[in-house]
């Protein structure tokens, strides 16, 4: 019995596997109904009872030898990538799990339905850009207190290039390139250089307007920005329009929708005012119109500029904009139904 139990051991130790397999066929043959150590213990029975003190010493340790090593090698090859036997290749494929769309995503694209049915296209531009795009052509005055609006990321090397801070430079780059009408609208990541927090982030999505052409007026931006917001929002939705100041448009104003949690009633999402603040709009400054060589005494035009990630919280009532970043499955998967 000594000798079984020293030969087992010996085999025990010598024993050394980087296929799961040969570690599965280890531990049955040890330790199965049939295992050599399983064995022992049925031997155990017959040992004389002098003997049992020593050998059932011996049996015990075994167990706990092997045991150990079991875990060992299978906690060695959990950390080795090299070892593939721990692909399960009998799974099957199906039900195939299909991921879903970034709620930021689904809002943009939705975006794009609605405005590209009044005939809007999308623009694209640079996300590192210059001073003349961001501030200067959109009739920022240089040292003018309005900049501070947005706190702007430079870089130190070069005091002219910076990140854009909104959309509007690509709407200044298509001016430049294209003449009038002009109906397009500028998705894109614009930075700001603000803590982060449940309602602000230093980076966040933008989805600004611009339209260009004869007689464009005011009662026109009143009644895109309306049908936008019916069909973001639903049909029930109200709007309002306050004066507000950008230095691009003239008049400007900030345009708020009727809380779509309370129907304009008031509740702690609207900070029971009934409304909800959602976008900046207004008609282009002739400046603007100029600087971009535009005929100011020609044509007119209005803009607007919208936060997407703000609308997506509205929509699907996300209280922190960090969510939006961490990637976390259990949000995301959230939006697998909506489409
Ligand atoms: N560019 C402005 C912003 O980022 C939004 C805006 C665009 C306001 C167009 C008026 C007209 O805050």
């Amino acid at each position: 019995m000594l000798d079984k139990i020293k030969d087992i051991r010996a085999e025990a130790e010598n024993f050394t596997t980087k296929s799961i397999k040969e570690l599965e066929d280890f531990r049955v043959k040890m330790l199965g109904k049939k295992g050599l150590i399983t064995q022992l213990f049925s031997d155990f029975r017959d040992v004389p009872n002098e003997q049992k003190r020593e050998i059932g010493k011996l049996i015990n340790e075994l167990k706990s030898f092997v045991l150990e090593k079991l875990n060992q090698i299978k906690n060695e090859s959990d950390s080795d990538s090299s070892v593939d036997s721990n692909l399960d290749l009998s799974l099957s494929g199906y039900p195939m799990n299909f991921g879903s769309q970034h709620p930021i995503s689904l809002v943009k694209y939705q975006l794009f339905d609605i405005f590209s049915s009044m005939g809007f296209s999308i623009a694209e531009g640079p996300e590192i850009e210059d001073d003349w795009h961001v501030f200067s052509s959109l009739n920022f005055p240089e040292e003018h207190p309005a900049r501070d609006m947005q706190d702007t990321f430079f870089f130190e090397s070069k005091p002219d290039v910076l990140l854009r801070t909104h959309t509007s430079s690509v709407q200044v780059r298509v001016m430049e390139t294209q003449k009038p009408p002009i109906r397009v609208i500028c998705p894109g990541r614009v930075f700001r250089n603000e803590a982060i927090s449940a309602r602000a982030h230093c980076i966040f999505h933008q989805v600004e307007g611009l339209y260009i052409d004869e007689n464009v007026s005011f009662a026109d931006l009143r009644q895109t920005l309306f049908f936008f917001a019916q069909e973001m929002f639903g049909k029930n939705v109200k709007i309002r329009l306050r004066p507000s100041f950008f230095p691009f448009t003239e008049p400007s104003a900030e345009m708020d929708i009727s809380c779509n949690l309370c129907g304009g009633k008031g509740c702690g999402v609207c900070k029971y005012t009934g409304w909800l603040e959602i976008l900046g709009c207004g008609m282009v400054d002739p400046n603007v119109l100029e600087f971009n060589n535009i005929d100011s005494k020609k044509y007119t035009g209005y803009a607007f500029g919208m936060g997407i990630e703000r609308m997506a919280m509205l929509k699907f009532q996300v209280k922190d904009l960090r969510l939006y970043f961490q990637n976390d499955i259990r949000f995301l998967n959230q939006f697998k139904s909506v489409l």
